[in-house]
């Protein structure tokens, strides 16, 4: 016969497991992104890979929260041996109500996280916010859908 003790210590083993598998936290859709870039300068074989100088041209940026125009950045990615492109990348976005906006974009394509930094009073939440985002190579350059992790 199992003893209180030993039931009660079932239900913690229960609820060790169930907490083993957390809920996925929630993600909201901020706004999606189309990258142009400019002739890329090929530094070439380096001893983690390929790595390749990608100037960021412009492009534009339309979603709920934010819709504006790139201005300019630089992705230094480095493609690794086994072919995955990590993208490293910095870039301005200036805001349809005259926000600037500067992005940080780090990942494992076609997976990526995004941080911001702003001056904007009206745009302050983006300094704290943590985003996810994901795409690729579309007919004009690279285009991102971005959500943030709530
Ligand atoms: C990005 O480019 C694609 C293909 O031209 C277009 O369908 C899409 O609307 C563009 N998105 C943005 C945010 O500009
Ligand atoms: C943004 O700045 C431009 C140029 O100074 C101005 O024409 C426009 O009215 C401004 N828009 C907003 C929403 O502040």
């Amino acid at each position: 016969m199992l003893s209180l003790a030993k039931l009660s210590l079932l239900g913690v083993l229960a609820a060790t497991v169930l907490a083993a598998d957390p809920a996925p936290p929630p993600l909201n859709y901020l706004f999606s992104v189309n990258l142009t870039f400019a002739e890329p300068i090929s530094i070439g074989s380096v001893p983690y890979g390929t790595r390749d100088l990608l100037t960021i041209s412009g492009g534009t940026a339309v979603g709920p929260k934010i819709s504006g125009k790139v201005g300019k950045g630089l992705d230094w990615g480095l493609t690794s041996r086994q072919g995955v492109f990590s993208p490293d990348a910095l870039y301005s976005l200036h805001t349809d109500d005259n926000a600037t906006i500067l992005i940080f974009e780090k990942g494992h394509a076609p997976h990526v996280h995004i941080l911001f930094e702003t001056a904007s009073p009206k745009y302050e939440w983006l300094n704290s916010a943590v985003a996810y985002a994901t795409g690729g190579p579309n007919e004009v350059g690279v285009g991102l859908d971005v959500w943030q992790v709530r």
